[in-house]
């Protein structure tokens, strides 16, 4: 067997893979900046509308940009026929992850990428269409019905939260949401970024990065995380019972989902965030114990690990008191993130270098084929 030449890169950790104007993440071990702009301030002055028209068009809007960016957003919020004929065909199992993917590759077909409709109006498409993609599916095959997914909410948070409850969602409800959308809009070189600009630095279309982007964010280990840690919480009925069920977990050398970070070093700066929303929506609706339970957790990760939690962490709390069903909390980090990946894929494309690095070779050393007669199926 032959030794890889180089240090151990697995996992690309440390490497600095190219050069990008939208963000950084973890100077100093904890900062989070999208265009210059620190998260906290973006997440308390500023909607997700602004930040996704400040990643992809370079700057905050003005109020009268904003107003018609609101409007074009609404007018692209309805499905074309066939694509909701095919998300009556998928089925009600499906992961609402594996809706979107298809849902994005599906209308790539009916609307695709041409020199009228360039990748900045499909950002704005799919940034609209998302949740209606969710709401359409949710409602035809859990309630029955065939909904009208247009509407004049102001925001794409009311938006879902309208569909989601066939209601009107209070003002509170809707700002939570709206700053959990801006904390997962944008995150540097994170896998589902990176696996999208990989796909654009192919030349490929601009849904076929999308949906690369929603196949690598699906995993636990990112994306897929919030979900996870949310099916933690809720095992635990009280505090003590956490306390108890994370230490024989971590005796048991289990990760547990919601801490830790690959760049973060001391804290992971969205996190106090959405702390802070899970915390007042439990509140509000007068239920604290997942909030109870979730700190108790926090409490013992630092204790034990000096681990920290991540921003899925607290937005499973926060999700489950906005009555968001489990599948759908990593779907709506997509109807954020997409804001990012699109920007990202502007950005590959308006310097692209083809995404190939080279791999250290730990096979075999080179040797005949042995005739097949000849061969013992022990040759490894
Ligand atoms: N629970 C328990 N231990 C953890 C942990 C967690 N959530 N996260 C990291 N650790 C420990 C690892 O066991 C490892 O310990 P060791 O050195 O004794 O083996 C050490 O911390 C380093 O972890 P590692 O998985 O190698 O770090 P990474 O940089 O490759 O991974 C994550 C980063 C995010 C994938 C990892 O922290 C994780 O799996 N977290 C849980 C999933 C999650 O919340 N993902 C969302 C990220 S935003």
């Amino acid at each position: 067997m032959n030794n890889p030449t180089t240090t151990d890169n697995r996992g690309l950790a440390g490497i600095v893979a190219g050069t990008t104007r939208l963000s950084t993440v973890g100077k100093e071990g904890h900062g989070l900046t999208y265009r210059g702009y620190a998260i906290e301030e973006l997440a308390e002055k500023t909607t997700f509308e602004e930040v996704a028209w400040l990643l992809l068009r370079g700057a905050l809007p003005t109020a009268d940009q904003l107003s018609s960016y609101r409007s074009e957003l609404r007018l692209n919020r309805d499905l074309p026929e066939p694509l909701k004929n095919i998300l009556e065909q998928l089925p009600a199992q499906a992961h609402p992850m594996d809706v979107l993917r298809t849902g994005c590759s599906a209308l790539g077909t009916m609307e695709p990428e041409t020199d009228d409709r360039p990748g900045l109006s499909i950002a704005d498409r799919l940034l609209a269409v998302f949740p209606s993609m969710l709401m359409y599916w949710h409602h035809f095959h859990h309630s029955n019905q065939r909904i009208d997914v247009a509407g004049d909410d102001d925001s794409i948070a009311a938006h879902f939260l309208r569909l989601l409850h066939e209601r009107k969602p209070d003002a509170e409800q809707v700002r939570a949401l709206d700053a959990s959308l801006i904390l997962y809009a944008e995150h540097e070189f994170n896998a589902s970024t990176f696996a999208a600009r990989i796909a654009a630095s192919t030349l490929s279309d601009f849904y076929s990065a999308i949906t690369s982007g929603i196949g690598t964010l699906r995993g636990p280990l990112h994306g897929g995380a919030n979900e996870a840690a949310f099916e933690l919480i809720r095992q635990f009925a009280d505090p003590d019972e956490a306390e108890t069920g994370i230490m024989k977990m971590l005796n048991e050398k289990r990760k547990i989902m919601g801490f830790g970070h690959r760049v973060y070093r001391s804290c992971d700066p969205r996190s106090a965030i959405i702390e802070h929303w899970a915390a007042r929506l439990s509140n509000s609706s007068g239920d604290t114990r997942m909030y109870d339970v979730s700190r108790r957790i926090d409490e013992v990760m630092h204790r034990e690990k000096g681990l920290f939690p991540n921003l899925d962490f607290y937005c499973a709390t926060a999700y489950h008191m906005l009555g968001i069903p489990t599948p759908y909390f990593t779907p709506l980090f997509v109807v954020a993130r997409t804001s990012g990946w699109a920007a990202h894929v502007i950005e590959q494309r308006s310097d692209n270098r083809l995404i190939r690095p080279s791999a250290d070779y730990i096979g075999p050393a080179q040797r005949p084929v042995v005739p097949i007669d000849q061969r013992s199926g022990q040759e490894t």
